[in-house]
């Protein structure tokens, strides 16, 4: 009778237990490691699919924005600004508790031609585009200073062989173009943390290139609190060793590391960049899961998101974030990415908005550390 009655209560206290499991977030269940976070688009920050918008403000600790801060959007021409949709993602950000990011403020990519080009269509001098990258720079960081915890200052200015990428910005301005953009960010805001992000920060030579341009700007006497990993990564790269590699080269620079852009994609890929002016036909064989996922990929999939997940928390004291690249494989930007009209899976949600069991394994990690 007793052993019975010990055994109901048992069986309770078990079910209770993965009850409370059940409804943790990732967010609660990293609290204290790192902020965990998604990429919001402007339909979840209005609402439109409200399911969506609700879990975003119950999962995460964290948000940014997936395109609205941008060069582009937020500052299409020379004196025009369009605030509407970064001031509703911060306000969203703020009335659910979430720590904000900005991304970004000089990239080559989604930035309006007019930034380098004078009224007849020539680049401009140095000195222009210096004073161009300092007006939008001070307006953006200005506008929402307090309210940002960090901005990603500078946004994929290395080749994955290291070398700088040719960008308008490089061929005006040279190399200190990064360390202008560093300057200007901290005059508009002494206290908001500054950035570096890219892609493939895995690969030595580019994560050496990086590690070399912090040096640089701490020399320079410029503050850099961060280097953000995009991390867009593939069933088969990054492997684990090199974004450990990664980890530890970027920790001996002095600086946090932020996972900024997380997601796997579980198609094939003729490309393993994220550089997003890249694009390539598209073929059946390059979209092989339109039905269904075979169980063993999904497991290989599942495998790797722990994996990497793992390494994550095992470096949580110099990892102050993780940020998934959107909350849905509904919406996410890889199926159209680098080949357009695919059906990938590469993130945490499903296309029912409901979360991948793998979710429950990585709370159960997170909790265990
Ligand atoms: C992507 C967005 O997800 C897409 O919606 C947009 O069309 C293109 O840009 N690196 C970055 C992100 O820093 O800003 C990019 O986001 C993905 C690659």
């Amino acid at each position: 009778m007793k052993i019975k009655i010990i055994s109901s209560i048992t069986v309770l206290v078990l079910l209770a237990s993965v009850d409370t499991m059940a409804q943790k977030t990732l967010g609660e269940a990293t609290k204290g490691k790192f902020l965990f976070g998604t990429a919001v688009n402007m339909q979840q920050v209005n609402g439109v699919n409200p399911i969506e918008t609700e879990l975003i403000a119950k999962e995460f600790t964290t948000i940014v924005a997936e395109n609205c801060m941008k060069p582009q959007p937020i500052h299409p021409e020379e004196n025009r600004y369009n605030w509407d949709d970064a001031d509703k993602l911060v306000a969203f950000g703020e009335k659910n508790k979430q720590v904000v990011t900005g991304h970004c403020l000089i990239w080559h990519s989604q930035i309006g031609r007019w930034f380098f080009t004078d009224a007849d269509g020539k680049d401009v001098s140095p000195d222009v585009l210096k004073e161009r990258m300092r007006q939008h720079i001070t307006t953006v960081v200005g506008r929402y200073k307090g309210r940002v915890k960090g901005w990603d200052v500078v946004n994929e200015a290395f080749e994955d062989n290291g070398t700088y990428r040719n960008s308008k910005f490089y061929q005006i301005l040279g190399k200190d173009f990064i360390k202008y953009a560093f300057q200007f960010a901290h005059d508009a805001d002494p206290n908001v943390e500054l950035y570096y992000n890219d892609y493939n920060v895995e690969t030595p030579a580019k994560c050496d290139a990086i590690v070399g341009l912090v040096k640089e700007l701490k020399a320079a006497g410029c503050r850099i609190d961060a280097v953000g990993s995009q991390a867009h990564m593939h069933m088969n790269s990054p492997t684990l060793e090199a974004t450990e590699t990664s980890f530890k080269k970027l920790k001996a620079a002095g600086v946090k590391i932020l996972i900024t852009e997380w997601d796997i994609s579980i198609l094939p890929s003729p490309y393993d960049g994220a550089n997003i002016s890249a694009s390539f036909k598209y073929s059946k064989e390059m979209d092989p899961y339109r039905e269904a996922i075979p169980d063993s990929i999904q497991q290989k999939w599942n495998k790797r998101v722990l994996d990497m997940f793992g390494l994550f928390l095992k470096y949580h004291e110099v990892i102050d974030r993780v940020t998934v690249w959107g909350l849905t494989d509904n919406t996410n930007w890889l199926n159209n990415f680098p080949i357009r009209g695919r059906k990938d899976y590469p993130v945490l949600f499903d296309r029912n908005n409901q979360r991948k069991p793998v979710v429950d394994e990585m709370i159960k990690m997170a909790e265990k550390q």
